[in-house]
């Protein structure tokens, strides 16, 4: 049973990691997507709305699943027996902090990481940006899937209008 994890903020989901996911979901026999609990960063939706939107735009490959985790990634591999993080690259820019963050894993634990290259159709994709851009009108439809859309232009429209 080969098993990799796909971790992350997905603050929100965007197309460009559901490339990614759907990627690995082809090479591994379960992928699990892992999104990171992080108290001190301000988040646009919740771990459990974020929980939710995922789980609705992987539902149909039928190997992933998704769980959250709080500390250290590879505490959470070690855990749950996961031998191997998937992560996209859009741009060099990502690649200098992607190995550094892949080579203290591996020191830590022995956990591999494995890095995809991000479509093109999505190298200019962040989740940053998507929110930035629908923040101010921008059409984002492209871009996030069906379960992420109507949750975003919602929460915006109660950021703007708290009434
Ligand atoms: O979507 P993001 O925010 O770019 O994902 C970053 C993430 C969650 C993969 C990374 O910050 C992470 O693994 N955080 C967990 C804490 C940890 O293990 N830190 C040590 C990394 S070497």
């Amino acid at each position: 049973m080969r098993r990799a994890v796909c971790p992350g903020s997905f603050d929100p989901v965007t197309q460009g990691h559901l490339d990614i996911i759907g990627r690995a979901a082809r090479l591994y026999d379960e992928v699990i997507v892992a999104v990171l609990i992080n108290k001190t960063k301000q988040s646009l939706f919740t771990v459990a709305e974020r929980i939710e939107m995922l789980g609705e735009a992987t539902a149909h490959y039928g190997n992933v699943t998704v769980d959250s985790f709080h500390g250290l990634l590879v505490d959470w591999c070690r855990e749950h027996d996961v031998p191997a993080i998937v992560k996209g690259l859009r741009a060099v820019s990502d690649f200098d902090y992607e190995l550094q963050m892949a080579q203290m894993n591996h020191s830590l634990a022995g956990v591999e990481t494995l890095f995809m290259t991000t479509n093109p159709l999505y190298s200019f994709l962040s989740s940053s940006l998507v929110k930035e851009v629908a923040t101010y009108g921008g059409d984002v439809a492209h871009l996030v899937p069906e379960s992420a859309l109507a949750p975003l232009l919602r929460r915006l429209e109660e950021r703007r209008d708290p009434s």
